[in-house]
């Protein structure tokens, strides 16, 4: 059983999503770090970030191995290493590359082909999986999703100001909305569940619910 998360940055996605695997003993697939992951290959081998084909190229070279827990990239362990404020602004370069994309897109498959999945990220439904089971769309306010990031953040020893976070958070829902190939979408047979004001667990609660209805 394939079951697809998608919504925007902040709400609660990542968790979420972990957590409902471990309960539904599936496995789990965090499709935004193997973007953020192509992001940091990029940084960290300097690519001329106005040439798409040279991130392409890259792409195209790098080995992702995606666990419940970590992602390694040539073998290295790039689970923290991804997750920085920079990395994120800069895997919107990964996120809008058509071919970065089709070969990411192709890896979620074949990472999904035969397995119990929990998938997370924007266009699961919509574009990776859409003959999915169970598909979840997952809401929350901007505010609310900018505090959540900011305290992440924080937690994390990283020196940031909320405003930037929530500016920095527009421009990437902006970008996510608009991406022509992959946007974010809420697929037509998607259930919402918009997260404001609910609790990590309350939250995986109603997912569960969800998913061991829709399984009979
Ligand atoms: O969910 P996240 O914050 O880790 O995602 C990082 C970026 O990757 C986000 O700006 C959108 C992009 N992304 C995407 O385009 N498609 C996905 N399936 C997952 C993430």
């Amino acid at each position: 059983m394939i079951v697809t998360i998608d919504g925007p940055a902040g709400a609660g996605k990542s968790s979420a999503a972990r957590q409902l695997a471990r309960r539904l003993g599936f496995r789990f697939l965090d499709t935004g770090g193997m973007y953020r992951a192509v992001a940091l290959a990029g940084h960290r081998r300097g690519v001329d970030w106005s040439r798409p084909d040279e991130l392409a190229a890259i792409a195209a070279e790098l080995t992702l191995e995606v666990t419940d827990d970590a992602i390694r990239m040539d073998g290295q362990d790039v689970t923290q290493a991804v997750r920085t404020l920079e990395i994120t602004t800069l895997t919107q370069f990964a996120a809008d590359n058509e071919a970065v994309r089709r070969r990411l897109i192709d890896q979620q498959r074949a990472l999904a082909a035969g397995n119990d999945v929990v998938t997370e990220g924007r266009d699961q439904a919509t574009v990776v999986f859409p003959h999915a089971e169970c598909k979840i769309f997952l809401p929350a306010s901007e505010e609310e999703r900018a505090r959540r990031r900011f305290q992440d953040l924080l937690a994390r020893g990283e020196e940031v100001d909320f405003q930037v976070v929530l500016d920095k958070q527009r421009r990437r829902d902006e970008r996510d909305v608009e991406r022509p190939f992959g946007g974010l979408a809420k697929a037509p047979d998607s259930i919402e569940v918009n997260t404001d004001g609910m609790t990590p667990e309350q939250v995986v609660d109603r997912l569960e619910e969800i998913v061991r209805a829709r399984r009979g």
